[in-house]
């Protein structure tokens, strides 16, 4: 199996091609590691868990943000996700069936090879004040109906990873949009009972809610099945019946 990474040195980009043996279950990640391991130790790749729940592996596999520990090679050719593609995905090398193309996620400053500066995603974060801001702190802990805490999962299952940052048309096209995964997590406190703030105002902006242009990139390429893009139109619709 070849593999072709983008290489950057904080000065020079190029690609380099690296035969890796195929084995059994096999991931992306496993993959350069055995690269990093066995060829070139120069390489240089973010991971912490290697099980999918730190976020710290998200990568462009074949022009798609994914997670490298959880990227089978074998199926890289096989899982094409019908994403909507623009120029931050396209520049760069070709696909080809010969070769499984790495690259860092788009829209975040490259600091060395497959690792990006994640300081722009986190601030956005930050921008969303992601804590609860509970009215009164109640006498013992707080009860919640199973409707609701499973509302709440499909925003909380979030694992920062940028993908959806990444994957965004509008991200990089406006440097300001605060991007899916920070508006999701705005959706979250909102619908959240515990939480007592008015927290639809604080995206209610052209760089926020109304930035979107539903290209449903973040919901495709999520890897926990966080869906930015429904917060987002819920938002939004609430917004413009509160106008009414
Ligand atoms: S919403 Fe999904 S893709 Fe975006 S940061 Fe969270 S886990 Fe990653
Ligand atoms: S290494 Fe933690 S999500 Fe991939």
């Amino acid at each position: 199996m070849e593999f072709k990474i983008y290489r950057y040195d904080g000065e020079e980009e190029s690609y380099d091609t690296y035969k890796v043996p195929p084995e059994e279950g096999q991931t992306v990640l496993d993959a350069l590691f055995h690269i990093q391991e066995n060829i070139d130790d120069s390489l240089s790749f973010r991971y912490s868990c290697r099980g999918a729940v730190c976020g710290s592996c998200a990568m462009l596999i074949d022009k798609v943000p994914r997670l490298a520990c959880r990227t089978q090679t074998k199926r890289v050719k096989e899982q094409k996700r019908e994403i909507e593609h623009y120029k931050a995905l396209d520049e760069g090398e070709e696909l080809s069936e010969d070769h499984i193309l790495v690259e860092p996620l788009p829209h975040l400053e490259v600091k060395k090879d497959l690792i990006v500066d994640m300081e722009k995603f986190y601030e956005n974060y930050e921008r969303i004040e992601p804590y609860l801001k509970p009215d009164e702190k109640p006498e013992k802990e707080h009860l919640m109906d199973q409707e609701k805490v499973s509302e709440l999962e499909d925003y909380t299952n979030c694992i920062l990873c940028a993908a959806c940052f990444g994957g965004c048309p509008v991200n990089g096209e406006n440097e300001k949009y605060l991007g899916p995964a920070a508006l999701a997590k705005l959706y979250r406190f909102h619908i959240d009972p515990r939480d007592d703030d008015d927290r639809l105002t604080l995206a209610d902006h052209e760089d926020g809610w109304w930035a979107c242009d539903f290209y449903t990139n973040c919901r495709k390429v999520c890897p926990k099945d966080v869906p930015p893009n429904f917060g987002i139109g819920k938002a939004r619709q609430e917004l413009e019946e509160e106008d009414d």
